[in-house]
Parts: structure tokens; sequence; C-alpha cells
């Protein structure tokens, strides 16, 4: 009988770890110990979007730049130090991603309402990236939660692994293959520069040099992005650059696309369909949007005893 037991203890044992082993992420992993935290979260972005239209964008820009660099793991957010070499220096982030006090606030008032430190800022990304989406006026999605946050950042893997906007279509998907997504997700997500600005030299070649760009758009966006100078001007990604729709996409069926990385989207390779799809038919988008949103914040996720919650979401807990 003895020996049943312990066969049994040993059932139930092997059972629990691999519940934790495989323990993936889950909309309610706060419902209990913080009921208050996704309310505070929304609270939050909708204050700071309302302040100004333009950090909806940022703010979803952070949980892409987040995911993309070692996963979904908020090590984007830690700060130089003698041991971190900050993701924030690296050539996509330096003078151009923002929105990091806010998420500062967002960590603040959430510890207050929950009394503790339990939410990660891995968490807190993902989450103010969806409110700002719905902001700003798009669907509305659940988002998987449970991430837990690094003890590491690298400024060097943000460098290798941010896609650059001169890239291909070619290199574009390879790009978001190594992350485990695929050519929908990469029309899908890009379809997130619905929102937002860009600086001028991210767009210079383009606009003077390219072909497959209509002439009048070339021409308004030369005003404001001269040949020399004027490095930090920032024009709208789409027409419609506080509002979550489908310009985007129309845009690129025009040759309108601001980006060289943008436009490379529709020139005539495999994701021209997609592209004419969600131009025409936002449903279509929004779904798809929010299915990638959810498969780009599961990469290679910190959960169980993983990583830890930090106090500060710039500084490592030691
Ligand atoms: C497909 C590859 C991508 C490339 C090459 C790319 C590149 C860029 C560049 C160069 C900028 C302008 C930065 C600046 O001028 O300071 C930008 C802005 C932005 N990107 Fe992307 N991006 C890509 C995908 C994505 C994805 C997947 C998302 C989100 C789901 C996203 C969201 C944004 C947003 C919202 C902005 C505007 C940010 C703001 O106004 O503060 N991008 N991106």
């Amino acid at each position: 009988m003895a020996s049943r037991g312990a066969f049994q203890l040993n059932v139930i044992l092997v059972l629990a770890l691999a519940a934790t082993a495989f323990s993936t992420l889950s909309p309610y992993y706060y419902q209990d110990v913080c009921p208050e935290a996704l309310p505070t979260i929304k609270r939050v972005v909708e204050a700071a979007v309302y302040n100004e239209r333009r950090m909806g964008a940022s703010l979803l820009r952070l949980h892409f730049h987040d995911c993309f660099v070692n996963g979904c793991d908020a090590s984007l957010l830690l700060d130089s130090t003698s041991t971190i070499d900050s993701e924030k220096n690296s050539r996509a982030n330096q003078n151009s991603t923002r929105g990091f006090e806010v998420i500062d606030q967002i960590k603040i008032e959430v510890d207050k309402i929950c009394g503790r430190p339990v939410f990660s800022c891995a968490d807190i990304l993902a989450v103010a990236a969806r409110d700002s989406v719905v902001a700003l006026g798009g669907s509305s999605w659940m988002v998987p939660l449970g991430r837990r946050d690094s003890t590491t950042a690298s400024r060097t893997q943000a460098d290798s692994d941010l896609p650059s906007p001169l890239m291909d279509l070619p290199a574009l998907i390879d790009n978001f293959k190594r992350q485990g997504l695929d050519e929908r997700d990469l029309v899908a997500l890009s379809g997130g520069h619905t929102l937002g600005f860009a600086q001028c030299f991210t767009f210079r070649d383009r606009i003077y040099n390219e072909t497959n760009i209509d002439d009048d758009f070339a021409e308004e966006r030369r005003k404001t992005c001269p040949r020399n100078g004027g490095n930090t001007t920032l024009a709208p990604l789409d027409p419609s650059p506080a509002r979550f729709d489908t310009a985007y996409f129309n845009n690129l069926v025009e040759e309108e696309g601001l980006l060289h990385s943008d436009q490379a989207l529709f020139n005539g390779g495999s994701t021209d369909e997609l592209v004419k799809t969600y131009s025409e038919n936002a449903r279509a988008f929004s779904a798809d949007f929010a299915k990638s949103m959810v498969k780009m914040g599961n990469i290679k996720v910190l959960t169980g005893e993983a990583g830890q919650i930090r106090l500060n979401c710039r500084k490592v807990i030691n």
C-alpha cells in the first residue's frame, strides 16, 4: 500500500511539474491577485493618449521592440548600468522609441492598486499596446498574461534583430520568420504603421530615389524632408496617424507607403494579395492584427520561476 501511495504521489508531482514547465500565458493571470490592474492600465493609457495622440503609437511600438529582442521580457525598458548595455541605445531605438515615462507611471499605479509588485513590466507593455490600439479606434482583444521580466538586456541583439526600414520583402520575411512569425503576421503587424510618425532620415532615400512611389505623394513629403538636413522632421506613417484604420494598406496599394519596408509589402511580391485584402476589409485586418499581436506576445516569454517581477521597470532587482 505504501508503495502505491508513493507511486500516486510521484504521478501528482510529475503532473504538477509538467504544468509548470508548459505553463502558458492566460488572460486571467492576475484576476485573483489584482483584479483592478487591467482597468488601471487602461485608465493611464487613455489619459496619456488624450494628452498626446501619438503616445498610442509609441506604446504599441514598445511592445514590438521588446518582443523582437530576446522575447517579450521588458528587456527594452532597462537603463544602462555597468552590466546592462541598454537596448534603448540600439540603432532602431536611439532617439526614436518613446513612452518610457508612461510605462513608469503605469507601473507605479498598478503596484499601488495591487498593494505589492505582482504585475510584470513585460505584461504592462503587452496590455498598454492593446489599450493604445483601442484608444485610437481599433478593435480590442484578450491579452494573455503571466510574462516575467528579464534580468538582462542586449543592445547588440537589438541591432541584429530589429528590422530596418531599408529592408526588401525577402529580408522582412526572414526577419519575422526568425521570430516564429509568418508572412501573414508580417503584413498584419506592419499594419501597426496605421499609427504614428517617422523621421525624415528613415524615408529620405525613398522619396528622392525610388520609382515605385506616387509622384504627388513623393513631392508632398519632400516639402518637409529636404535632401540635406531636417533629419528628425516627422511625417505621418499614413494619412490618419491617430486612427487605427486601413488607410495604411490603401496607401500601399496607391504606392504611397512612407518607408521602403512598407512599400515592399506591395511591390509585385507574395504579400500583394493580402495587402489588397486588408485595404478592402477592415474586419479581416482587425482580426488578423489581434491574432498576430497575441502570437508576437508569446515570443520567448519567461514564466514560472524564470526572470523576476521588477519594482522599477528600468532596473533589475539584484
Ligand atoms: C516590418 C518591419 C518594421 C520596420 C522596418 C519598422 C520600422 C519603423 C520605423 C523606421 C519607424 C519610424 C521611427 C522613427 O523615425 O523614429 C517606425 C515607427 C513605428 N512603428 Fe514600425 N517597423 C516595422 C514593424 C512594426 C510593427 C510590427 C509595429 C507594431 C505592431 C510597428 C509599429 C510602429 C509604430 C506605431 C510607429 C510610430 C511610433 C511613433 O510615432 O512613436 N512597426 N517603424
